[in-house]
């Protein structure tokens, strides 16, 4: 689903022909989606251009040259939830905007690789804000990460900051949505007028990386990778 619409990023095309190729491809592979009528929400994926952190309504927004825009969707498969999120450039972006979402993507990478059984839950926070403050952007305080199971959102919450060694430890079996929300300026946040679409305070822009992680005995596992 996530190659299908990196595959149709494009300039020109609108937010809600995404929305159109995530359907498409739930249908086909006979899965359900989480994010549709979840509280009333209207569509499959989210859909954040630009300064837009989070939760954008995939609506006839046109990318364009230069936009970065942060596709978030997740599907149900067995009564299995799971939740992943990519950020990428349309067309040709603006070297600080790769570097945004290349620290975002490092961020990631640091997080899960903590991820072993004994870990602290902190242990994931300290290390997105480590690689995301020590490239000079800003962690979104205000949403985090999830428990995931046969609900989307489970305990426990799986903030982006902090100081590692705190909190529960992680156990092998314990399946967490990791979600970095990186921003190139402040890192606070506004709520739109629709009640979802999150955009930063100061209109900067903003990533959005997630993957579904499991803790096995071997180890951190990514239950989402293409
Ligand atoms: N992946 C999103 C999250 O964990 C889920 C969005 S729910 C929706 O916050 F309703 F906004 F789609
Ligand atoms: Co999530």
């Amino acid at each position: 689903m996530h190659a299908r619409i990196r595959d149709g990023l494009r300039p020109g095309v609108t937010l809600a022909s995404l929305d159109t190729i995530a359907q498409d491809v739930l249908t086909h592979r006979g899965a359900t989606s989480n994010f549709l009528h979840y509280h009333g929400y209207p569509a499959t994926i989210c859909a954040s251009p630009n300064e837009v952190v989070v939760h954008g309504i995939p609506d006839e927004r046109v990318l364009h040259d230069g936009d970065i825009v942060s596709i978030d969707c997740g599907a149900i498969v067995d009564g299995w939830h799971g939740d992943a999120a990519f950020t990428a450039p349309v067309g040709a972006v603006a070297p600080a905007s790769l570097e945004l979402i290349a620290a975002a993507e490092r961020s990631l990478v640091a997080a899960i690789a903590v991820m072993n059984p004994g870990a602290h839950l902190s242990d994931i926070g300290a290390a997105v804000q480590g690689v995301a403050e020590g490239a000079g952007f800003g962690v979104v305080r205000e949403y985090t990460g999830h428990g995931i199971g046969r609900q989307m959102h489970e305990e426990p919450s799986v903030p982006n900051y902090g100081r590692p060694g705190r909190g529960p430890t992680l156990a092998v079996g314990n399946v967490l949505a990791i979600e970095p929300m990186l921003t190139a300026g402040d890192p606070g946040t506004i709520m739109g007028s629709d009640g979802w679409t999150v955009s930063t305070i100061d209109g900067g822009w903003a990533t959005h990386v997630e993957h579904t992680v499991a803790v096995t005995d071997n180890g951190p596992e990514i239950l989402t990778a293409p």
